[in-house]
Order: structure tokens, then sequence, then C-alpha cells
């Protein structure tokens, strides 16, 4: 049977009461598929230790937004990958594109943030994915090499190795507009090549998600797809009800 990876990224939302509320109705139950997958939540850098408080005796895992690229030192209103270890972080997103467009981050600094996740032996998820322009101009599949190249020009083939990649199109994102899954498949059967050209075993087991306006009503076509192995949600993720109906569809 197939495992996902479902990762609810709250993005900047959440407080104290949302966090109570959220996992009151959450539990180690099979019948909601908890066990059989792997589930993650994100919530914003403050809220990370509340959360772990309501999940770390559930089959749930904690995940981070964003990390900074140094360590330790004078880097006022960072997060180190240290602390977020510390604190019980086990995936780390990267390159999301709120953060590549809004925060300026390019593929160097990705680059050194996915390095340092691998270092401290979490797991990065990587986003990747076309504006709408470059869609426009058929230039998926190159932006998209070429924001997987980057990582592994840097760090070698075993730059996917305990890695995730999450296929965000960022025409998608947060718009109601999700792709096609018949689309989304080929974009992710293009990622498995890639990584296979590389190193074959990583692409057997990698986890690809998608990730844009993903739903309850949306979310069964596109699991259904072979080379889709998760989703990675915004909005949706916030309705406790909404993600949990997500992972049940995958029973
Ligand atoms: P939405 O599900 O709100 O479109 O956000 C997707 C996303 O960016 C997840 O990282």
């Amino acid at each position: 049977m197939k495992k996902y990876l479902f990762v609810a990224n709250w993005k900047l939302n959440g407080s104290i009461e949302f966090i109570s509320n959220y996992f009151k109705f959450f539990n180690t139950s099979s019948e909601i598929g908890l066990e059989k997958n792997i589930i993650v939540i994100a919530p914003p850098a403050i809220y990370l230790n509340e959360v772990y408080k309501n999940i770390h005796s559930m089959n749930i895992f904690l995940g981070a937004q964003n990390v900074d690229k140094n360590l330790t030192g004078a880097f006022t209103g960072e997060t180190s990958i240290l602390m977020l270890k510390d604190i019980g972080v086990k995936y780390v997103i990267v390159g999301h594109s709120e953060r590549r467009l809004l925060h300026n981050e390019n593929n160097d600094l990705i680059i050194k943030k996915f390095d340092l996740i691998k270092s401290l032996n979490l797991i990065p998820i990587l986003c990747v994915g076309e504006t709408e322009k470059e869609k426009k101009h058929g230039q998926t599949k190159i932006v998209i090499e070429e924001q997987l190249n980057c990582v592994l020009t840097a760090l070698g083939t075993s730059a996917f190795r305990n890695t995730v990649i999450a296929y965000e199109p960022v025409w998608a994102i947060g718009t109601g507009l999700s792709a096609d899954p018949k689309y989304v498949q080929c974009i992710h059967k293009f990622i498995r090549n890639y990584i296979e050209k590389y190193d074959p075993i990583s692409a057997k087991n990698i986890f690809i998600q998608y990730g844009g306006s993903i739903n309850s009503v949306n979310a069964e076509e596109f699991i259904k797809q072979p080379d889709i192995n998760g989703l990675l949600i915004g909005s949706a993720s916030l309705d406790y009800q909404e993600f949990l109906k997500i992972i049940e569809l995958s029973k």
C-alpha cells in the first residue's frame, strides 16, 4: 500500500488557542491514516514548541517553515538549525516560493540552508516550481531542472538522499487554481527521472509532494497518481477537519 507524506504548512497563522483546538480531535487511530502515513505539522517558528507538546505522543512530526544559514552568532531575529533540532524538529521547508519571491532567497542561499539541514540529519523539503509566466513560455521543466541542478552541482549525487521534493507551481499557491493532476504527474515523473540519472535508489524512495490549492475535494485525484507521494498543504491545513479528511483519502 502506498505511504504518503502529508505536510501542513500553516504559514503565518496560528495562536495558542488555535493550537489547543486543532489537536483536540487528533488521535493515533489508524482509521484516519495517521499510522500508515507520515504526517508533519509546520507552524510558525514561535509555536513550534507548543505544537510539539501536542504531537510528540502521536505519530506526527514537527516541521519548520524556514531556517537561517548560520548556526550561531550575531544574527538578530534568526532561527538556527541547531535550535530547531534541539526542540524536536524533523523536517524543514526550504526554497518555498514565498521565500524565493518575497524574501529574495536565491539558489545560493537555498543550497546553504539545504546543506545545513542535511548536515544535522534533518530532512529538507525542497520546494521547486515555475511561475505563471514561465509556464506560459513553456519553461516549466527548464526552471525545475535548474532548481534541482544547483543542489546537485553543489552537494553531489547523494544530495537527494533523505530529502523530500515538493513541486509547488507558484501560480497554483493560494489561488484556488490547483494544477491538473495529470499535468502534475508528468512533472513528478520528470523530477523522478532527473534524480534517477544520478541516484537510482533515491529516485525510487524519494517522496515527491504536490502543493497548491489542495483541499479535501480535489486531493484524491492527486494522490492517485503514481508519482505523487504526498501533499504540501497551505490554507486547507488550517482547518483540522479538512486536513484529517485529506489524510483519510489515502485509506
Ligand atoms: P495553499 O494550499 O494555500 O495553496 O498553499 C500551498 C503551499 O504553499 C504549501 O506550502
